[in-house]
């Protein structure tokens, strides 16, 4: 460990600084002095607060040996760790090895690290996770009937929280789950990762997420959240495996990230029929951008089904889509009521897609019988730009509910590339109504073709979670 002296002068500053980089380059010289560089177990990281205080799992018991339970330890050093929230906050690093753990709460003004080696294994012992309430917008678990097991890493009314690593790993161990929920073996909903409910101010980075037993990233009535440089992959046929899920949330960034899933890449929600319209959350004021998708059996970005609180100010732009089942979906129904409007994509580029662009207004899949099927979603202010896209076989399924079209749909500068055997029908319209402009193929006759080139304009205004930056902090700092 090296400690910073709180009253070195700028020359000695300097001097240290000097110093520490020709140990850098060194260190580059030889097993040795790598092994050196470890033990310093000194990093540089991105996060939005820094951390006055730390300490390492292995403080607390931990054993990564990838089969003894760490779930005690985890909820024993965070417990600790939390009586600095007040204090300039926390983190708590994760060192190399396999940690076998249950699901275990974060605290307020805490940054958990993992290490790049450091690989966290979510156990397979129901008893390790503890079942909680439904969400109030769904009413139910998604998979079954009342509670759920709560996420791996869980957190629930926190302000600042960071959950980042130099590329660790979060291993969900998902297959025994996936069987248990193809069979019908499970009495609760499966856990997520990651979940943040009631929280305001997150950060989510630098991590890989592999086989979650569900959704991976849930943040849910939370603001300000930052979803940065995260790969996630599970097999494109496990279930549910959905990437990030903004739900009910305001201020969202995610940015950089890689995503290979068994269900959608991005789903946005906020709220689940009767349930969702109670609660009335909407999720609004969401970036995504520099998103690599592969989603063979699902959308790259989904909007709904669960979108009862409303859909609002959606901003996507840059995003990568490849073998993917279709580009931007929407899917509702009668009986969600809540709304999805004013959305924005520009600059997707799609290889190989079954369709580009698909609304869907009779998607069904309601939380019980209990709905309204007077309660319909109001779909409007839908704009598509500049996209590429090859290797499709179907332009567009555009669906609206008879009686309660989807308005203000906007398609403008879109290149479809067809596939060898495509559709003979390529853009299905029914229900909808909008403009477009300079798309090929030649879009159906319900998006009346002007001539404008300046139609489906993307805001150019920033949203104040683009103003939010990242520092760059060190462990240990010169507080430990
Ligand atoms: C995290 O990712 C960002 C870019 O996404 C990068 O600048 C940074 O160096 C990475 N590593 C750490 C440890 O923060
Ligand atoms: C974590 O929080 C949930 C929800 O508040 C609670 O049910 C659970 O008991 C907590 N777990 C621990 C170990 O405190
Ligand atoms: C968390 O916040 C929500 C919404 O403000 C509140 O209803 C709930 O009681 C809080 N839960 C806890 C454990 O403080
Ligand atoms: C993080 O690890 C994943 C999985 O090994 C890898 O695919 C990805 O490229 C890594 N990301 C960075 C930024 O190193
Ligand atoms: C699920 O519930 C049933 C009926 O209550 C019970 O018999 C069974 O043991 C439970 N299964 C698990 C895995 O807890
Ligand atoms: C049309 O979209 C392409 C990207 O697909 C972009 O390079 C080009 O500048 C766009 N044209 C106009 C007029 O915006
Ligand atoms: C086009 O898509 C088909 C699947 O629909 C795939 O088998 C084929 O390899 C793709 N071709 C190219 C050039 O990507
Ligand atoms: C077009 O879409 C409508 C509504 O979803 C559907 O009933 C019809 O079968 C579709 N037509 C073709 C040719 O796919």
């Amino acid at each position: 460990m090296w400690y910073w002296p709180r009253n070195a002068t700028t020359t000695q500053l300097l001097e240290m600084m000097i110093v520490a980089i020709i140990l850098v380059l060194l260190s580059t010289n030889g097993v040795e002095s790598r092994k050196a560089k470890v033990s310093i177990e000194s990093y540089d990281y991105s996060a939005v607060s820094c951390r006055s205080h730390s300490a390492s799992l292995t403080d607390f018991g931990a054993v990564g040996d990838g089969t003894t339970s760490n779930t005690m330890s985890f909820q024993a050093a965070i417990s600790h760790l939390s009586q600095f929230s007040s204090d300039g906050g926390s983190l708590l690093f994760v060192p190399p090895g396999r940690w076998l753990t249950g699901s275990f709460n974060l605290t307020s003004h805490f940054t958990l690290f993992l290490h790049k080696d450091a690989v966290l294994l979510g156990s397979q012992d129901e008893n390790e996770w503890p079942v909680i309430e439904p969400l109030p917008s769904y009413g139910r678990g998604r998979d079954t009937e009342g509670g759920r097991f709560g996420s791996l890493i869980f957190g629930t009314n926190l302000t600042d929280v960071i959950i980042t690593g130099d590329n660790g790993t979060i291993d969900g161990q998902g297959e025994l789950w996936w069987k248990k929920f193809r069979s019908g073996q499970l009495n609760y909903t499966r856990p997520y990762l990651i979940e943040l409910m009631y929280s305001d101010n997150i950060q989510i980075s630098n991590l890989t997420l592999i086989n979650s037993p569900s959704w991976n990233i849930h943040p849910v009535y939370s603001s300000n959240v930052i979803v940065q440089g995260v790969t996630i992959l599970a097999p494109v046929t496990s279930p549910n495996t959905d990437g990030i899920n903004p739900d009910s949330c305001t201020n969202t960034r995610i940015e950089d990230c890689y995503i290979v899933s068994g269900d959608d890449c991005v789903a946005v929600k906020s709220g689940w029929d009767q349930y969702g319209i109670a609660f009335g959350m909407p999720t609004k004021q969401l970036l995504i951008r520099r998103l690599t998708c592969i989603s063979p059996f699902s959308a790259v970005i989904a909007l709904g089904s669960e979108m009862s609180g409303g859909i609002q100010d959606v901003r996507a732009e840059d995003i990568l889509a490849i073998g993917s089942e279709s580009g931007v979906r929407i899917k509702t129904a009668a009986g969600r009521g809540g709304f999805v409007r004013d959305i924005y994509v520009r600059r997707m580029t799609m290889k190989t897609m079954k369709w580009a662009f698909w609304m869907t207004g009779n998607y069904g899949s309601h939380a019980d019988s209990g709905y309204d099927p007077n309660a319909l979603p109001e779909i409007r202010n839908v704009n598509y730009r500049d996209m590429v896209a090859e290797n499709v076989t179907m332009a567009a399924r555009l669906e609206g509910i008879p009686g309660d079209p989807f308005t203000g749909i906007c398609i403008s500068n879109v290149t479809i590339g067809l596939a060898a055997k495509p559709k003979k029908l390529q853009w299905n319209c029914t229900d909808v109504a909008g403009v477009s402009s300079g798309v090929v193929p030649q879009p159906c006759e319900l998006l009346e073709e002007k001539t404008t080139t300046s139609s489906c304009e993307f805001p150019e205004d920033a949203l104040p979670i683009d103003y939010v930056q990242l520092r760059t902090c060190s462990h240990p700092n010169k507080c430990d």
